[in-house]
């Protein structure tokens, strides 16, 4: 038989109920418009969109008004629907719908990364249980077709180590503080204007829309659930363009990454900003964008980078998991819950990491003894340091070999209480 190049003959409708027709939402609606005959002819089966749920009053120029309801009974009793699509964020009613659509026997696509990082065993199992699939590549890293990789070009790979830039709102935040030497508070302002920082930004800021990513992508990659309350995660609310340009002259560029790996068969997940060398592969990832790198013994290591938000990207991840469960609802390459081992975690505070300090000091006699002593006392041992600035205040900038994190901390903790030090220190991870 061969490929038709046309839709004649293609019937066999596959019907979508849409929950939610915001920034996701709408781009989904308008792929579905301008893709559909591309889908059709791909599928085999053209992809319909039958509802939409909005709350009450909710109408859009794009969107027939026959087709909004607020009333989630019109999609889960609609036998032509096939797939719902959950956008409107949340942990919630998004939960309350998922669960009634998967126990109903439709197939869930999803790009909700806090409901999946809470409660992803609960979904998947019950999708598992009712025979039908739940999807939700575009939960991390927007348009990168990172879960699937992980799920199916990469099952049989052990992978390792999960590094990378989830979050594009710091990513944007850390490149113009570098780039531009202003400071956090100012860099969130023009964020927010620029459309690249929500009202409430804290989720980006915090670093919890990232800890989320990496709960998911973790979960897949080490077959063993990682939950968002798993991961230990700082944002970029302390990180300062002083240290920024002090790390800078030192050949750094800081990042927000997160971090999952397998360590002696136990699992750390983290979110941190940290310096990267310069000629890092990630160092170059700017703005919005997004990269991910794999490590693994089989394939040494992968790098995915692209989009990693956006209405029209993120819609192509959705609609690409819509793709994927059209002809495999009897069955399919993997199962939906891919976590059938039960590995422990390894604590943060045993893990060994490389660090930057920067202690600012009132420039007196025996200062540098005082704090030198502090890291030895610690176990902490320095690579290198150099002073910046003189006079009534100099900054010590030192870079730290490898240490036990609760070493360094509780020599954080004894440096701020010396009567030389002043504010607070700087510090930032070295990942090479
Ligand atoms: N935006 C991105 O680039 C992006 C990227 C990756 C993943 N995601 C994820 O995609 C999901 C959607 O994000 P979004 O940016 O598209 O959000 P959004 O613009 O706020 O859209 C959500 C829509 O759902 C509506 N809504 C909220 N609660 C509802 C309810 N109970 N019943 C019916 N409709 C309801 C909202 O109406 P109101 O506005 O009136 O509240 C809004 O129109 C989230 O899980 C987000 O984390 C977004």
């Amino acid at each position: 038989m061969t490929t038709p190049r046309t839709l004649e003959g293609i019937v066999d409708k596959i019907g979508i109920g849409l929950l939610g027709y915001g920034t996701v939402g709408s781009g989904v609606g308008k792929l579905l418009k301008t893709n559909a005959e591309d889908i059709a002819l791909a599928t085999g089966r053209p992809v319909e969109l039958r509802r939409v749920l909005e709350l009450p009053g909710f109408s859009h120029p794009d969107l027939d008004p026959a087709l909004v309801t607020d009333d989630f009974d019109d999609i889960i009793e609609d036998p032509e629907i096939d797939v719902v699509i959950e956008l409107i964020g949340g942990t919630g009613a998004a939960r309350d719908f998922q669960l009634r659509a998967l126990r109903a026997g439709k197939h869930v696509v999803t790009a909700n990364k806090q409901l999946l990082s809470q409660h992803g065993a609960e979904l998947l199992e019950t999708a598992e249980r009712n025979g039908v699939h739940l999807r939700f590549e575009a939960s991390a890293v927007g348009a990168v077709p990172i879960i699937k990789v992980l799920r199916e070009s990469l099952v049989a790979a052990e992978v390792e180590t999960i590094f990378g830039i989830v979050n594009g709102t710091t990513n944007y935040m850390l490149s113009a503080m570098t780039e531009t030497g202003a400071d956090y508070a100012d860099v969130l302002a023009e964020a927010q204007r620029l459309g690249y920082a929500e009202a409430d930004p804290s989720d980006d800021v915090g670093g919890k829309d990232a800890a989320a990513k990496m709960a998911i992508m973790a979960s897949i990659a080490f077959h063993s659930r990682v939950t968002l309350g798993d991961v230990a995660y700082e944002g970029v609310t302390r990180v300062t363009a002083l240290d920024i340009a002090h790390g800078r002259r030192l050949g750094y560029v800081c990042k927000l990454l997160g971090v999952a790996r397998l360590i002696d068969g136990a699992v750390n997940v983290r979110v941190y900003p940290a310096f990267i060398p310069a000629a890092h592969p990630l160092a170059g990832v700017s703005g919005a964008y997004n990269a991910v790198f794999l490590e693994s013994e089989a394939f040494d290591k992968i790098m995915l980078y692209g989009p990693g938000a956006g209405s029209v990207p993120t819609a192509s991840a959705v609609i690409g998991d819509v793709i994927s469960v059209v002809n495999t609802a009897k069955g399919s390459f993997t199962r939906n819950c891919l976590c059938y081992k039960d590995l422990p975690f390894f604590p943060s505070e045993d893990v060994l990491s490389r660090f930057y300090l920067r202690v600012r000091v009132s420039d007196q006699p025996g200062v540098l003894a005082r704090v030198a002593a502090v890291f030895g006392d610690e176990g902490v041992s320095i690579r290198s340091m150099v002073q910046e600035g003189s006079g009534a205040a100099a900054d010590l900038v030192f870079l730290l070999h490898p240490a036990r994190e609760a070493h360094l901390f509780s020599a954080l903790e004894r440096l701020r209480a010396l009567d030389e030090v002043e504010g607070e220190p700087g510090v930032i991870r070295i990942e090479d």
